[in-house]
């Protein structure tokens, strides 16, 4: 029998989100009925609702959940009932090319449920990301639902499920960040902190936050940063060089999405340093370098979808590593909210105010 719980939609582009109520149906097969726990405040949230990803509204909004296994469908082995789980939005098929070529993180298959979440009406939701856990239960495909061990607290956890993951894998997947690396990371918002925690956790020396707001720089000492550039006030790429004996970082994490701290990211990099683009940047943005400066500085530029994170693999081991005391990933969380905060929790967000703020269920 399909449930009726309270969802958080974005009804029309622009429009302030609202607690409606959403038809969940029992899963099928290949399907979970997720009862979500906890669920962060994210950008792409609000870009669904500025109408900035598509034009599919009503969107079911929320992607950051963790929460438990309500029921799963006919054929689904491996995940059972009261499993505590957190949600991807890139689950793996393991048919598709990159999954054949044994480079998962790679997968560009779409894995989401079939069956459809609705409005009372029978207007079909278009759930954010392929999940809508802004709401007390969701159907999700089962690949979607990552086991951990259920003592981490479910709105930390639920953060693993996007920026902080897309931050930690860019230094460790993506950027391999080693023991004694420099590492510089431009934007210092959740997913700049996750990098910045990231490169800690691999032992880098020394680890340059770079930000616009002086506010944003203290939190990034507190997740490890050794240095910090204010660059409204420092040339970044001087900065960095001179923190770096001339040479520039060995890893640059972008995590603002920007041409300019791109540029500023590229020059910052040691001769065949690398260059990780975390940050999403939007269609309109264009490069402009240098060709031959692409040329004779060497090294790699890379970009990180999603931190290149295997959530089998990652989730549960950043999970351990939080539980014995070794990433606080609690320090993200600057707020829990319930379900009719998501508006206000926007406006947070764009004043630059949180980390995250988390919705509790
Ligand atoms: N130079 C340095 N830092 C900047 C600049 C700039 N020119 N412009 C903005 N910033 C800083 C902001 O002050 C903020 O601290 O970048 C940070 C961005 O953080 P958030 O807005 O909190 O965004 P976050 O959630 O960390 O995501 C960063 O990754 O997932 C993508 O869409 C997301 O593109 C965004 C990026
Ligand atoms: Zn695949
Ligand atoms: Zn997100």
């Amino acid at each position: 029998m399909p449930h009726e719980v309270n969802g958080v939609i974005a009804s029309r582009k622009g429009a302030p989100v609202r607690i409606e109520t959403v038809v969940v149906p029992d899963p099928g097969p290949g399907e979970a009925l997720v009862s979500v726990q906890a669920c962060g405040v994210c950008h792409t949230d609000l870009h669904y609702r500025e109408g900035a990803i598509g034009d599919d509204f009503p969107y079911l909004l929320g992607h950051e959940a963790a929460g438990l296994v309500e029921a799963v469908g006919p054929d689904v082995t491996g995940l059972q009932p009261g499993d505590f789980v957190i949600l991807n939005w890139r689950a793996v098929c393991g048919q598709c090319r990159a999954c054949l070529r044994g480079r998962p993180w790679y997968c560009f298959a779409t894995h989401n449920a079939t069956q459809k979440m609705t409005l009372t009406n029978g207007a079909v939701l278009s759930p954010a990301l392929g999940i809508g856990a802004f709401a007390d239960k969701t159907l999700v495909a089962a690949g979607q639902c990552t086991k951990v061990n259920p003592a981490i607290k479910p709105e930390v956890a639920g953060l693993l499920g996007c920026g902080v993951m897309a931050g930690l894998g860019a230094a460790l997947n993506t950027g391999a960040v080693t023991r004694g690396d420099s590492v510089a990371v431009f934007g210092c918002g959740g997913v700049g902190d996750a990098a910045i925690l990231g490169a800690s956790l691999a032992g880098a020396r020394k680890i340059i936050a770079v930000d616009i707001d002086n506010r944003k720089l203290d939190w990034a000492c507190e997740f490890g940063a050794t240095d910090t550039v204010n660059s409204v006030i420092t040339d970044p790429v001087e900065q960095i060089r001179a923190l770096t004996e001339g040479h520039g970082a060995d890893v640059v994490i972008e995590a603002v999405g920007r041409p300019e701290t791109y540029t500023q990211a590229f020059y910052s990099r040691d001769l065949a340093g690398t260059v990780v683009l975390v940050g999403v940047p939007n269609p309109q943005m264009r490069l402009d370098l240098p060709l031959a400066d692409v040329f004779g500085r060497g090294g790699a530029l890379k970009s990180s979808w999603y931190g290149d994170c295997l959530p089998t693999r990652d989730f549960p081991m950043l999970v351990d590593l939080h539980l014995q005391g070794r990433l606080p990933l609690d320090k993200f969380v600057s707020e829990t909210i319930s379900l009719d905060g998501v508006e206000e929790a926007f406006e947070k967000m764009q004043r630059g105010e949180v980390l995250r703020s988390v919705v509790l269920l």
